[in-house]
C-alpha cells in the first residue's frame, strides 16, 4: 500500500475530521441507548459536523478524480466497497439531529446517526496510511480509539440492560463504562455481572476483544517508545560495528580516533551519518535536486550568504562540488593560481603564512580561497587540513558568474576578505569570519 504524504494544511484537515468523527462515534451510540432529548448545542454541533463531512467528501472525490484512483474512498481497493463506502459517506453527511428536530421520529434518525460511526474506521485507515504522523497525534488517536471502544461496549451493555427509573443517566453511564473497562482489561471485579444468556454471551465476546485490544495498545505504545530512541540506538550500533571493523582490520589508532570523532560530531548534531545513503535509492534527478537543497541548508548558515536571495543560494549550491581531505593535506599552496574557493561542511583547516605562522583555524560553515578569485591575485596563504574535512568547491568560472548576478554576495565576500587581510596577527584559533 502506497503511503500518502500530507502537507501541514492537509494534515490539519485530517485532524479536524478525526476529532469530528471521534466525537460522533462517542456521542451517537450514547444518544441512541439513552434516547436523550436533543439539545440546542447538539443541533449546532450536528450542523457543523455535517458541513465538515460534506467538504471532506467533496475534497476526496475531487482528489480521487484527479489521481484516477479511489484509494481515499475505497478501503482496500476492492471495487464493490467503493459504492458502499460512498453511501456511508453520503449518509454520514446528513444532519440527522436537525432532521429529527424538525420532522420528529427521533428514534429512527438516532439509529441512522450510528452510521456516522463507520466514518471513524476510514479516518483511522487514512491516518495509518500517512507517511509522517506527529507522535502527539498518534498518541491522541490511540487514547481516543480506546475511549471509543470502551464507550461502545458500555453503550452495548446499556442496550442489553436499559436504564431503570431508580437511577440517573450519569450514574448509569459511569457504572456501565466501569463494567466495560474492567471486563475489557480482563480485571473483572465481579461486582457488576450479566444475569442472562444474552448478557453472558456479550461479556464473553468483550473479554475476547479485550485480549486483542491489549495487544494492539501495548504494541503501539512500545513501538512509539522504541522509535523515540531509535536515533540514539542507531548511533550506538553504528559505532559498535565500526569499532569491530577497525579492530578486525587493525586500523591505526589515529584513524580510529578520527572515525569515532566524526560519528560523535554527527550524532551530537543529530545529523544522519550519511544523508546521501538515505536518498541513494531515489531516481537520480530527484537525488540531484535534493542534494542541492542539502547544500542550500549548509550554506544558508554561513555569514556571507545570510542576506542573499534564495535563488543565489540555489545557484551556488548547484555548482558546489564535494571533496574530502585528510589531516595534513595541503589544500591551497601559497603563490599558486586560484582556480576555486571552498566551503567547509565539516572539519578544521589551518591558515598558514609563508613564514609558517598559523594565523587562523577555520571550521564548519566557513569559506576560504576567495581572496585569489576576487582580487585576481595568487594565493595569499597555505591552507592545511588539521582534521578530516568534508569540503565543497566552487570553481572560479562559477564564482565569477554568480557574484556578477548577485552583488550582495560580492559585497559580503569583499567584507570578509577585508577583515581577513587586516587580521594577519597570529592567533591559535580565529573564527576568521
Ligand atoms: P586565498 O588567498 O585565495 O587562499 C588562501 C586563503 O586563506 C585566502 O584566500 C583566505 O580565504 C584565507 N585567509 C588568508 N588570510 C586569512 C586570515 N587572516 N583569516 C582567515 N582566512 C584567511
Amino acid at each position: 500500500m502506497i503511503k500518502k504524504h500530507l502537507n501541514t494544511q492537509e494534515f490539519l484537515w485530517v485532524a479536524i475530521i478525526f476529532w469530528s468523527a471521534s466525537f460522533t462515534a462517542i456521542e451517537a451510540p450514547f444518544s441512541f441507548v439513552f434516547k436523550t432529548k436533543i439539545q440546542t448545542w447538539q443541533l449546532i454541533v450536528d450542523a457543523i459536523i455535517s458541513i465538515l463531512f460534506i467538504l471532506d467528501l467533496i475534497y476526496h472525490l475531487k482528489e480521487a478524480k484527479k489521481h484516477k484512483d479511489k484509494t481515499d474512498i475505497n478501503l482496500n481497493q476492492k471495487k464493490w466497497l467503493f459504492p458502499l463506502m460512498l453511501t456511508v459517506d453520503l449518509l454520514a453527511c446528513i444532519p440527522f439531529d436537525l432532521l429529527s428536530h424538525y420532522l420528529g421520529h427521533q428514534d429512527l434518525f438516532t439509529a441512522f446517526r450510528l452510521l456516522r460511526m463507520i466514518r471513524i474506521i476510514k479516518v483511522y485507515y487514512l491516518i495509518e496510511n500517512i507517511t509522517i504522523v506527529p507522535k502527539i497525534f498518534k498518541m491522541q488517536s490511540i487514547a481516543v480509539g480506546c475511549l471509543m471502544v470502551v464507550n461502545w461496549i458500555a453503550c452495548g451493555w446499556i442496550f442489553i440492560y436499559p436504564m431503570t427509573a431508580d437511577t440517573d443517566v450519569t450514574t448509569y453511564y459511569i457504572r456501565s463504562f466501569y463494567w466495560a473497562l474492567t471486563t475489557l482489561t480482563t480485571i473483572g471485579y465481579g461486582d457488576i455481572v450479566p444475569h442472562d444468556n444474552i448478557g453472558r454471551i456479550f461479556t464473553c465476546f468483550i473479554m475476547i476483544i479485550g485480549v486483542g485490544m491489549y495487544g494492539i495498545v501495548i504494541g503501539n505504545i512500545s513501538r512509539m517508545l522504541a522509535s523515540a530512541d531509535r536515533y540514539k540506538e542507531q548511533s550506538r550500533e553504528k559505532i559498535n560495528d565500526l569499532l569491530m571493523f577497525m579492530k578486525h582490520y587493525k586500523i591505526p589508532d589515529r584513524l580510529q580516533k578520527a572515525a569515532i570523532n566524526h560519528y560523535s560530531h554527527l550524532y551530537s548534531k543529530r545529523l544522519s551519518e550519511n544523508d546521501e545513503k538515505i536518498i541513494a535509492d531515489l531516481p537520480h534527478a530527484i537525488q540531484h535536486e535534493m542534494q542541492i537543497y542539502m547544500k542550500i541548508k549548509l550554506i544558508s548558515n554561513i555569514p556571507i550568504f545570510q542576506e542573499c536571495p534564495h535563488d543565489c543560494l540555489k545557484d551556488v549550491s548547484t555548482h558546489l562540488e564535494q571533496i574530502y581531505s585528510s589531516p595534513g593535506d595541503m589544500i591551497i599552496n601559497i603563490g599558486d593560481l586560484g582556480e576555486e574557493m571552498f566551503v567547509i561542511a565539516h572539519g578544521n583547516v589551518d591558515v598558514i603564512l609563508e613564514s609558517g605562522e598559523r594565523v587562523a583555524t577555520l571550521h564548519d560553515g566557513q569559506i576560504f580561497g576567495e581572496i585569489a578569485l576576487l582580487k585576481e591575485i595568487k594565493r595569499t596563504a597555505n591552507i592545511q587540513s588539521s582534521t578530516y574535512c568534508d569540503l565543497y568547491k566552487l570553481t572560479k568560472k562559477s564564482f565569477n558568474e554568480i557574484v556578477q548576478r548577485y552583488p550582495i554576495l560580492l559585497s559580503n565576500i569583499e567584507n570578509t576578505t577585508q577583515r581577513r587581510s587586516t587580521d594577519k596577527t597570529p592567533t591559535s584559533s580565529s573564527n576568521g569570519k
